[in-house]
């Protein structure tokens, strides 16, 4: 269902049921909250890249085993479905470390949500995107018409929400649905180059930063700026290694490193 690659600091997770374009299915799902569980602390995960198995990211919500035989089963059933699926998304958007979506292929509708909750996206040119939910009946439920609306402008959102039409990659990245494309062949050296930057961060900071701009999104400012503070002054606590500190004497005393240009040294 899920396979886990270590690679230098790097988790690379995949769904992996290439058969059914990694659709995600209840048992996926349950699996997907485990995993996060797993890789949150677990240190040969520094930064953890989300990708599919085969030609597919994901093919959406399981149409078969998300859908039809859980709505057969009852409300509850599909209320507990929605548990684990919003769940593991949820708790990817809030992970302790950074995470980076590796848009493969294909990427339809409920597969917008883990999209979203990664903290960067890079997509292949040749990927295709669609809110095919139109198509067979339904709105873009699982939070993708709010993800939609925070990542996308109102016109093109709802001109692929009413339409159901694809786009590639390219078109994704032009529309800053993720933050660029590349061709696939050179997908996962990008994907590994960005993650190898983020591995040279404090990974205190990084998490307060990914928050602290979660959170102010959805903030008036004068909030924002009162949390901002307050978020730094726990850092400060948090970061043993009082990485502020060092990061202004390697610059102001050992003159090693120019933070304009890079990373102090941890
Ligand atoms: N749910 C259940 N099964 C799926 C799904 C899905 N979302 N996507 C693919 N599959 C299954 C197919 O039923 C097929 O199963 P089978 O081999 O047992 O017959 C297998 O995966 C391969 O699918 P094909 O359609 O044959 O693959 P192809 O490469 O030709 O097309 C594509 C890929 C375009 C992704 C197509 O499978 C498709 O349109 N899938 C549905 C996409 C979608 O609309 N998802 C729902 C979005 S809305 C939401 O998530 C709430």
């Amino acid at each position: 269902m899920v396979s886990i690659e270590f690679d230098n600091g790097v988790a690379w997770v995949t769904l992996n049921r290439p058969d059914k374009r990694n659709a995600m299915n209840p048992t996926l799902n349950a699996r997907m909250l485990e995993v996060l569980d797993e890789l949150e602390v677990d240190d040969r995960c520094q930064v953890l890249v989300l990708t599919g198995a085969g030609d597919s990211f994901s093919a959406g919500m399981d149409l078969k085993e998300y859908f039809r035989e859980t709505e057969a089963k009852g409300h509850m059933a599909t209320r507990r479905a929605q548990r684990d699926s919003y769940g593991w998304w949820r708790r990817l958007r809030w992970f302790e470390k950074p995470s980076i979506a590796m848009v493969n292929g294909w990427c339809f509708g409920g597969a917008f949500s883990p999209l979203f909750a990664c903290d960067l996206a890079v997509a292949a040119d040749e990927a295709q995107f669609g809110l095919s939910e139109i198509n067979w009946g339904i709105i873009p439920g699982g939070n993708v018409t709010k993800v939609v609306a925070d990542l996308m402008s109102q016109r093109e959102a709802m001109y692929y929400i009413l339409t159901g039409e694809t786009f590639d990659g390219r078109k994704a990245a032009e529309m800053k649905l993720v933050n660029f494309s590349v061709p696939r062949a050179e997908l996962r050296a990008r994907v590994r180059a960005i993650a190898d930057n983020l591995l040279e961060k404090n990974p205190h900071t990084l998490k307060a930063a990914k928050d602290a701009f979660k959170r102010v999104v959805e903030m008036p400012f004068d909030a924002a700026e009162d949390y901002l503070v307050v978020r730094q002054e726990s850092l400060n606590f948090l970061d043993k290694s009082e990485g502020r500190k060092q990061g202004i004497k390697q610059f102001i005393d050992d003159k090693t490193y120019r933070p304009g240009l890079g990373a102090y040294k941890r």
